[in-house]
């Protein structure tokens, strides 16, 4: 058998965890992998919801050796939603491994292919027992930051050490995480919900994470959505000395380095002809991702304050929210600022006009601000964001938090000033272009991102 034959006989299922943005760093993984691996076949694995909303609006050029398979979210017919954030995940939880089985059954069957490699999002734990049912090779990604990684492949000590800590938000809260390497400037209360559940019991989605850290020795490779370059060193050391093959492959949904932007005509939301007419770092970008959204008094504080500070803004804003805006703001600054139901993100930030990003930290809007150069002012929400924050404010220095941790009209005046007029905002942005440049040194082609990737590649090919 000749060497391309046997390639055309390798077969890899990805499968995504669909919510937030976890599927988009995925599918960014399953693309740029089949193009490194041509004579590779792919199946990629999502909830219809996942494939048809996301995957048209950000018009992914899929290679055509991947094909897209859906599967079942768990959601039962004409279920009634409690309004509780988690129920979908937990539903989709409840239901793996069996959705994902009968989808690679299809695939197997379609391709007459058996599965080589398992490449996973890490939230979907069951895939080290399907690989080894399948003797195929397991490879997870993480997508957020490394410390995220850390913390959940301490969630056993972390929960010995600090769940008598609970709500108390005066005492113990504050402590830091100094027992773990790497992690001594994060505090307890950074912590997720899911990895020190507090107010909530343990829903299934907490349960879930919380059995990454036994499973994840039993992978072959760990893919991270991150760059070597970042880390500090202790908990590069940590993650390394227990994963050889932890694989730093760049940030996975910004092109690096980001291409020059297309002409602003063709981008129909506006929003780069509006930044156009805006001279150079003016611009305030304001954007919480598809799946947070600060509380509706909040929304209207940041609104007042923009509006009083008459600095150009855009702000992509879902329309669901909108109701909570002041009566009349939209009207009111039609001028000073553009409001879109939804913005392309990348190209805004890479837009010289655009001098500061409002953000909830979530890992790809804080890697596309550093690959754009763009410093941040912060408000977390849930999951990694406080971590992010952290990372972003005192590790980095790269951005600054919202007062309190929450919008006030004076705290995101304050902030505003501090990054757009300070010589501290002057600083912060040196930082971020030194971090941008640590990053396209990785991803040039002797880079440490590029070279991990090229292991990943061979450890697929291997498998
Ligand atoms: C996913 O969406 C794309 C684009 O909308 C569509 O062409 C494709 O058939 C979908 N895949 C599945 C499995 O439905
Ligand atoms: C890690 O990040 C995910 C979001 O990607 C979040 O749901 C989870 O709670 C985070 N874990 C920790 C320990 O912060």
């Amino acid at each position: 058998m000749s060497v391309t034959q046997s390639l055309k006989e390798k077969h890899v299922a990805v499968l995504a965890f669909p919510f937030g943005s976890h599927d988009l760093t995925i599918l960014g993984l399953a693309c740029k992998l089949a193009r490194a691996a041509p004579n590779v076949q792919f199946s990629f694995f999502t909830i219809p919801k996942s494939n048809h909303s996301k995957f048209s609006t950000f018009k992914f050029d899929v290679p055509n050796n991947i094909r897209t398979y859906d599967v079942e979210d768990g959601v039962p017919v004409n279920h009634v939603f409690s309004g509780i954030p988690v129920e979908r995940l937990d539903l989709f939880l409840k239901a793996t491994p069996g959705n994902f089985q009968k989808g690679l059954d299809a695939a197997v069957m379609e391709t007459g292919r058996k599965v080589n490699c398992l490449v996973t999002d890490m939230f979907l734990t069951f895939a080290a027992d399907m690989a080894e049912d399948m003797k195929a090779t397991w490879i997870p990604l993480c997508v957020s930051i490394p410390h995220n990684l850390s913390a959940h492949v301490y969630t056993d000590l972390i929960r010995r050490l600090f769940s008598h800590v609970g709500g108390d938000k005066n005492g113990g809260q504050h402590q830091t995480l100094e027992l773990i390497p790497g992690l001594s400037p994060m505090h307890v209360k950074d912590l997720s919900d899911e990895i020190l559940p507090r107010h909530s019991n343990e829903t299934f989605f907490s349960y879930t994470l919380s059995k990454i850290g036994c499973v994840l020795p039993r992978s072959t490779a760990i893919v991270m959505n991150f760059c070597q370059e970042l880390y500090p060193t202790p908990l590069f050391d940590d993650l390394k000395s227990m994963f050889p093959a932890l694989l730093n492959v760049g940030f996975l949904t910004q092109e690096l380095p980001p291409s020059p932007l297309p002409p602003s005509d063709s981008d129909t939301t506006g929003c780069l002809s509006w930044l156009d007419k805006q001279s150079s770092k003016s611009v305030v970008y304001i954007s919480f991702g598809t799946a947070a959204a600060p509380p509706g008094e909040e929304l209207k504080a940041l609104a007042e304050a923009i509006e009083e500070s008459d600095i150009p803004f855009i702000w992509s804003l879902n329309n669901d929210h909108k109701h909570n805006l002041p009566n009349g703001f939209p009207q009111r600054t039609n001028k000073q600022g553009k409001l879109v139901p939804w913005a392309p993100q990348a190209m805004v930030l890479g837009h010289a006009s655009t001098g500061v990003f409002v953000t909830h930290c979530g890992a790809n809007s804080v890697f596309e601000s550093i690959a754009n150069g763009v410093p941040m002012i912060c408000r977390p929400m849930f999951g990694d964001h406080w971590m992010i924050g952290r990372v972003v404010e005192e590790i980095w220095g790269v951005g600054v938090k919202v007062e309190g941790l929450v919008f006030t009209k004076s705290g995101v005046l304050e902030s505003l000033k501090l990054v757009l007029g300070h010589e501290q905002g002057r600083q912060m942005r040196e930082r971020i272009k030194a971090l941008r440049e640590l990053v396209l040194k990785a991803v040039a082609p002797s880079g440490s991102a590029s070279q991990d990737f090229k292991t990943l590649v061979e450890t697929i090919l291997n498998s």
